[in-house]
C-alpha cells in the first residue's frame, strides 16, 4: 500500500508572518478540519495545497527554513501562487465562476477567457508539485471545485495512477452547467479519475446526466467508460468526527466558556448563526426572519438571543462586499428596533471562533440556524447535533443543504419562505424538551455510524473496487496476441459455431427505429461470415421472430428470438424452445401501457412470449424513477397471481417473459447435436451471460462493454466487434 497524498486548494494552516517569525495557525472551516483528522491517522500520508503567503515575501532561506518544517513536521506541501494567480484563478474563475454556477446562482457568474486561463495554469501548477512527489503506489485524493482539471493532468502524466476526485459543493443540474463555456474540458478533467465522488446522489445524477448529454458517455450503474479509462461515480455523504465534538462538549474548557456565556445571557434562549459570509448561507434571509419572528412573537423579546457569526471570506469578490454591507445593515436595523437597556437581539461576531468557543455556542444554544440557500452538505449541522450531549437544543436545516438528506428529525425549511421561516424558529424554541433529546438522538447514532472514518474508509474501499474492476475489464481486453491466437483456432477449425447477439453487439444502440439492411458494412459481414460453409451462424437476439425474419431471412443463418423463446433452425421453420404461456400477458399489458402514458417516449412491445418496455428515449432521470416502480409492481403481481414471472433489465428495456426461457436454453440442441471445434460467442447483457454460461470451457466468449460477466474476453464497442469478426474471416 502506498500513501495517500490529499490535494486541495488551500493546506490545512495558514501562515502568519511577523518580521522575521513565522507562525502556523490551524486553518478552520469544515471541510478542511474533517480532512485534517483523516490525514493525520497514517504518518506517511502528505498533504500538497496552497499557503496564502506570496513566496517572494520570504528571503531563501526563510523560504526553505518554512518548507522544512511544513515537510518535515507536518507532512505539508506548499503550493505557492502568485498574486495576479490568486486574483484571476482563486477570487476569479473559482470564486467569481464555478462558485456562483454551481450553487444555482445564475445571475452572478463571469464568463471571462482570461480567468479560465489562469485556473487552466494553476492546475498545471499543482500538476507539476504533485509528479514532483508522487510515486507509482500512491492514492492521490483530490478535492473540490479548484482542482477539476488536475485529475485529468495526472493521468496524462500517470495513466495507472490511483485518483480520486471529491466535489465538495453541489454539482447543478445540466440546464445551467451547459451554461458554463468551458463545460466540456471541466468535465473531461474529472472523469480523468478513477473515482467521483459527491455529497448526495442527485449531484451524482447531475453530474452523469451532463456527463451524458455533453461528453456522450453513458454510465450503468455509476460506472462510465470514457475510451480506455473507466470512472465511477458515486455519493460518500462527508461525516464528522463525532467522538471529537461529543467529547470536547463535555471538555471542562468548553462548560467554563459556556458558564460565561449563561452568565451573560441568564435565562434567554441562545439562537445560533454559523457560517462563513456567503451569498449561498441565506444569512439575510434569516436575519429578516427572525426581525419577523419578533413581530409575531412579542412575547419573545427579551427572552432570546441570536448570535450572528459570520466568518470574513472571499473579500475580494464584490458579491461577498455587498452582502456585507447588506449583512450590517440590517442587523442594525434590527437592533435599532428592539434592543433596550438590558437586551441587544442580535450580538455580531464578524470573526472565525476558537474551537472551545465553537463547541461552547453550540453546547448553549436552543436553536441554531442553518438555512443556506444551497449547500454542497454543511457539516456546522452535523456538528452541532453531535455537540449536545445532552440531546436539548434543535436545529432548523434548510431543505437545500446536503446535510437534509441524512438529518430527517430537525425542523426542516424552506430559507426563502419567510413565514416558514419564523414558524420554524418558534416551533424549534417551543419544542417540548423530550421531543428534542428523541429526535437528536436518532440523528446522533447515525451521525456516529457514517461518521468522518467510515466516509474515508467507504471512499477508499470503492476506489480499491474502480482499480480492481479496471484490472480485470483490461485483463479480459482482447489484445492484438490474443486476438492471433484466436484467429490461428478459426482457421484450423473445420467446424464452428458462432452466436451473435444483435443489439448493441453487431448494431449500436440507437433510440431511433433502423433497418440493417441498410447497414452495408453489416450486410458485406454477415454475407462473408455465412457463406463460409465450415461457419454455422447463430444470430440471437431479443427482437421479435417476424423482425428477425424480415431482416436476416435471406441469410443462412440460425435465428433465435425474444431471447431465447423461438429458434429458427437455418432453413428450417420458427420454433417455439418450449412450451410456455402467455395468458399472463393479458394481465400485464395494461400496466405497461398505463406506464406508457406517464413515460413520454416510451412504448410497449407485444412479443409472443414476452412483454417489453422500451425507454430508450426517455430521459435517464425519469426512466430510473419508472424503472424502480415498474419493477415494484411487476415483481408483486408476479408473485401475487403467481405467474412466475421475471422482469429483466436489458440494455433500455424492461423485459418480462417467464423465468426458464433464455438464450442458453435456446442453444441447447446445437450444443447436443454436433461436436463442434471452434465456439464464439458475442453479446452484451446479462441476457447473454445464459449463453456464455452453457458453452464448455475451450468456448471464446466475448462481453461487449465493461460490466462484470463471465466471459472470457471483452471488446469495448459495436466497432471493435465489427473490426474483430472481419479480421477473424480474412
Ligand atoms: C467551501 C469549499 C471549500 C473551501 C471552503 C472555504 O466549503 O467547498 O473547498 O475551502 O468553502 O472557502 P475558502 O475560499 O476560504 O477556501
Amino acid at each position: 500500500m502506498g500513501r495517500t497524498i490529499i490535494v486541495s486548494n488551500r493546506l490545512p494552516i495558514s501562515v502568519q508572518q511577523n518580521k522575521d517569525d513565522i507562525h502556523f495557525t490551524q486553518s478552520v472551516g469544515g471541510v478542511a478540519t474533517g480532512l485534517s483528522s483523516i490525514f493525520r491517522e497514517d504518518k506517511r500520508n502528505i498533504w500538497v495545497g496552497w499557503i496564502d503567503l506570496p513566496a517572494n515575501k520570504l528571503d531563501k532561506t526563510q523560504k526553505k527554513d518554512m518548507e522544512n518544517e511544513l515537510q518535515k513536521q507536518m507532512h505539508l506541501y506548499p503550493v505557492y501562487l502568485t498574486k495576479n494567480d490568486v486574483t484571476k484563478y482563486y477570487y476569479g474563475f473559482c470564486n467569481k465562476t464555478i462558485w456562483p454556477l454551481f450553487h444555482c446562482f445564475t445571475q452572478y457568474p463571469v464568463y471571462d477567457k482570461s480567468l479560465w486561463e489562469s485556473y487552466k495554469h494553476v492546475n498545471q501548477v499543482y500538476a507539476n508539485e504533485l509528479l514532483s512527489i508522487i510515486k507509482p503506489n500512491d492514492t492521490v485524493w483530490i478535492h473540490d471545485y479548484h482542482l477539476m482539471l488536475l485529475p485529468k493532468l495526472l493521468r496524462e502524466k500517470m495513466p495507472d495512477l490511483k485518483i480520486g476526485f471529491f466535489l465538495h459543493i453541489p454539482f447543478p443540474p445540466i440546464d445551467i452547467f451547459q451554461v458554463l463555456p468551458w463545460r466540456t474540458e471541466i468535465l473531461e478533467g474529472i472523469i480523468a479519475a478513477d473515482l467521483i465522488g459527491f455529497h448526495t446522489y442527485e449531484y451524482a445524477r447531475y453530474f452523469l446526466n451532463s456527463v451524458s448529454k455533453i461528453l456522450g458517455y453513458n454510465h450503468k450503474l455509476g460506472l462510465i467508460t470514457a475510451g480506455d479509462h473507466l470512472a465511477k461515480v458515486d455519493s460518500f455523504p462527508m461525516g464528522i468526527d463525532y467522538d471529537k465534538f461529543a467529547d470536547s462538549s463535555r471538555s471542562a474548557e468548553v462548560k467554563r466558556r459556556v458558564a460565561l456565556i449563561r452568565q451573560k445571557e441568564k435565562n434567554r434562549q441562545v439562537i445560533l448563526s454559523i457560517d462563513r459570509l456567503d451569498y449561498t448561507k441565506g444569512i439575510p434571509q434569516r436575519l429578516e426572519a427572525f426581525d419577523e419572528f419578533l413581530i409575531k412573537y412579542p412575547e419573545f423579546k427579551g427572552k432570546v438571543s441570536f448570535y450572528l457569526i459570520a466568518v470574513p471570506s472571499r473579500t475580494e469578490v464584490e458579491h461577498y462586499n455587498s452582502l456585507k454591507r447588506q449583512v450590517d445593515e440590517l442587523l442594525g436595523k434590527i437592533n435599532g428596533k428592539y434592543s433596550t437597556l438590558d437586551w441587544n437581539p442580535i450580538t455580531y461576531m464578524y470573526r472565525s471562533l476558537q474551537f472551545e468557543d465553537l463547541i461552547a455556542f453550540y453546547s448553549i444554544a436552543a436553536a441554531a440556524m442553518v438555512t443556506p440557500l444551497k449547500d454542497g452538505m454543511n457539516l456546522i449541522a452535523k456538528e452541532f447535533i453531535a455537540s449536545k450531549p445532552d440531546g436539548k437544543g434543535m436545529l432548523i436545516l434548510s431543505e437545500m443543504a446536503g446535510a437534509a438528506n441524512e438529518l430527517g428529525e430537525v425542523v426542516m425549511v424552506n430559507p426563502n419562505n419567510r413565514e416558514a421561516m419564523v414558524e420554524a424558529l418558534h416551533t424549534a424554541l417551543t419544542m417540548p424538551e423530550e421531543e428534542q433529546v428523541s429526535r437528536n438522538r436518532i440523528m446522533q447514532r447515525r451521525l456516529r455510524r457514517y461518521d468522518l472514518k467510515k466516509w474515508y474508509t467507504d471512499f477508499m474501499d470503492n476506489l480499491e473496487d474502480v482499480k480492481k474492476l479496471q484490472k480485470d475489464y483490461l485483463s479480459k481486453k482482447i489484445s492484438p496476441g490474443s486476438s492471433d491466437k484466436i484467429i490461428a483456432n478459426y482457421q484450423h477449425a473445420s467446424s464452428r459455431l458462432i452466436v451473435l447477439d444483435y443489439d448493441g453487439t453487431l448494431f449500436p444502440l440507437t433510440s431511433t427505429p433502423h433497418n440493417p439492411q441498410n447497414d452495408a458494412e453489416l450486410m458485406a459481414l454477415l454475407t462473408k461470415l455465412t457463406s463460409d460453409p465450415k461457419n454455422h451462424v447463430l444470430l440471437a437476439a431479443g427482437r421479435d421472430r417476424e423482425t428477425m425474419q424480415s431482416w436476416f431471412g435471406d441469410f443462412h443463418l440460425g435465428l433465435i428470438a425474444e431471447h431465447g423463446a423461438w429458434v429458427k433452425n437455418f432453413s428450417k421453420d420458427w420454433k417455439p424452445v418450449e412450451k410456455v404461456h402467455v395468458d399472463w400477458k393479458e394481465q400485464i399489458k395494461p400496466i405497461l401501457e398505463q406506464f406508457v402514458d406517464k413515460t413520454p417516449g416510451s412504448f410497449v412491445e407485444d412479443k409472443y412470449f414476452s412483454l417489453a418496455w422500451h425507454y430508450r428515449k426517455v430521459s435517464p432521470e425519469l426512466a430510473s424513477v419508472r424503472i424502480r416502480q415498474l419493477k415494484d409492481v411487476l415483481q408483486d403481481m408476479s408473485t401475487h397471481l403467481k405467474l412466475n414471472l421475471g422482469v429483466f433489465e436489458v440494455t433500455k428495456v424492461i423485459e418480462i417473459k417467464q423465468t426458464s426461457i433464455n438464450k442458453g436454453q435456446a442453444i441447447l440442441g446445437y450444443l447436443r447435436d454436433h461436436k463442434w471445434d471452434f465456439i464464439l460467442a458475442i453479446g452484451d447483457d446479462w441476457t447473454d451471460e445464459d449463453l456464455f454460461g452453457v458453452l464448455p470451457t475451450k468456448a471464446v466468449t466475448i462481453k461487449i462493454g465493461i460490466e462484470p460477466s463471465i466471459a472470457k474476453y471483452s471488446l469495448d464497442s459495436v466497432t471493435m466487434t465489427r473490426q474483430f469478426l472481419q479480421d477473424l474471416i480474412q
